[in-house]
């Protein structure tokens, strides 16, 4: 879920990010401070150190109503269980919380802050211009989430069986939240800004597998976050100047079977970075002179008739089979060239007969989650791929233990704050 584009730079960095007179790249530096300062404290450095040796991760389901996918995690003292969209286009971490001014009815206890010990209210407030720690925000589809910024005990799961334990996590605590069809309790934001868990975590790779199925699965953070074996395809990760918390790829062009279509000599083209991959939202979207190309190449070779909707321009036609369809492949720069199945591309559409393509035309370019279906997805911030692996079943896989040492991630955190350091200078 892209945060809404015009608004995302206006109020996040205005309500958020705008810390006194200077720019977003002096926040980025407070907050590194702040997490050096504290993990130079001994008891922080030992938590650390101890948590570094193993690899967090967290319990993935499939939302069926929503069409996205959830992370559990635990927040405040004692630890309250809530279920938050894994969202690598947008950065905050917020959930519902009391009292409500409008909360929407969610499937776990809206977390009470009066009842958590580490819930600290007050502590950011002197990082929002009017010291009133508001934050507003507003996603590419028009949800919001408004409510106030604290500090708060994050927990989630690791491979060494112990809890990773996050204290002083800043997460939004949303008071008025819309979304008439959601049942999670917020969203867990993990693209590069300064506020999403990754950056705060300060562990830039993570991988997901998403299954198409309500079965489950992980999302990794660390060293076993590492995609590669038999099959694995990456893809630079480009970063946006103006917008340098996106993971950004380059798409370079759409097969539908073997009609190559190209994105050079359409508006579309570029060579660092056209399409953001976003696992908050569900379809894929291309810019409209470039999406006309592919479903025309779709049409082309569809034999059935074509169904359509009032207000949603989608391709769709009357059928109960996938089979009729083409296999559709992104390329992706680099040579990631991703042969899609049918269950990425294709859907049953309002449950009347109907199967309709999931690549749908936009302002922008979106990598959605259907298309990433059955693929274990890997973001490597320091080496600056995502990479793809194909795979049957996301809920069977098994990651390899890298047995990584404390010293060789301290150095990969370390890399990572430079990387953050070097993002805030050239934005
Ligand atoms: C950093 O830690 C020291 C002692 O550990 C403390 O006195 C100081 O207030 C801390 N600074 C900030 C900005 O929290
Ligand atoms: C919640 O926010 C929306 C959007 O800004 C606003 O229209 C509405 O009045 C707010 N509701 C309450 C109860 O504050
Ligand atoms: C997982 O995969 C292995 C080997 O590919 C297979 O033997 C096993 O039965 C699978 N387990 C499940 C639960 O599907």
């Amino acid at each position: 879920m892209a945060l809404s584009f015009q608004i995302i730079t206006a109020l996040l960095f205005i309500t958020v990010v705008t810390v006194s007179s200077s720019p977003p790249g002096g926040f980025t530096m407070d907050l590194i401070h702040r997490r050096s300062n504290s993990s130079s404290s001994t008891g922080r450095r030992s938590n650390t150190y101890d948590q570094l040796r193993s690899s967090p991760y967290a319990d993935v389901i499939y939302d069926t109503t929503s069409e996205v996918y959830l992370m559990k995690l635990q927040i405040g003292t004692p630890p309250v269980e809530i279920e938050a969209l894994i969202d690598t286009g947008s950065d905050v971490i917020w959930t519902q919380c009391l009292p409500c001014l409008n909360c929407y009815d969610q499937r776990n206890p809206i977390f009470d802050p009066s009842k958590s010990s580490t819930y600290e209210a007050e502590t950011y407030c002197d990082n929002t211009p009017d010291h009133s720690c508001a934050y507003d925000l507003v996603y590419g589809d028009q949800s919001y989430s408004i409510g106030k910024l604290a500090t708060e005990t994050v927990t989630i799961k690791s491979t060494s069986g112990q809890s990773y334990v996050m204290p002083k996590t800043i997460i939004g605590c949303s008071h008025n939240s819309s979304g008439n069809v959601r049942s999670f309790s917020g969203i867990v934001g993990l693209n590069l800004g300064s506020l999403s868990l990754v950056s705060q975590m300060g562990i830039g790779e993570i991988s997901y597998c998403f299954s198409p199925e309500e079965r489950s699965s992980k999302l990794h953070f660390g060293s076993n976050a590492i995609v590669s074996g038999e099959g694995t395809v990456s893809t630079p990760m480009f970063i946006d100047k103006e917008k340098p918390w996106f993971y950004n790829l380059n798409l370079d062009a759409v097969s539908v079977e073997k009609t190559r279509i190209e994105t050079l000599g359409t508006p579309f083209h570029a060579v660092d970075g056209n399409m953001i991959v976003d696992s908050g939202t569900t379809l894929t979207y291309l810019p409209a002179s470039y999406c006309s190309l592919v479903r025309e190449a779709v049409e082309k070779v569809v034999r059935a008739e074509r169904v359509t909707y009032e207000d949603d321009d989608s391709l769709c036609y009357k059928t109960d089979t996938m089979d009729i369809f083409p296999v559709i492949t992104m390329h992706f720069s680099g040579g990631a060239d991703l042969v899609l199945g049918k269950s990425n591309t294709y859907m049953a559409f309002n449950g009347d007969g109907a199967i309709c393509l999931t690549i749908v035309c936009g302002r922008r370019a979106i990598f959605g989650n259907k298309a990433q279906n059955n693929f274990l997805v890997g973001y490597d911030p320091s080496s600056r791929l995502v990479s793809f692996k194909p795979t049957s079943d996301c809920g069977n896989i098994t990651i390899d233990d890298h047995s990584v040492s404390a010293a060789s991630l301290f150095q990969f955190n370390i890399n990572f704050v430079l990387f953050l350091f070097v993002l805030s200078l050239i934005s």
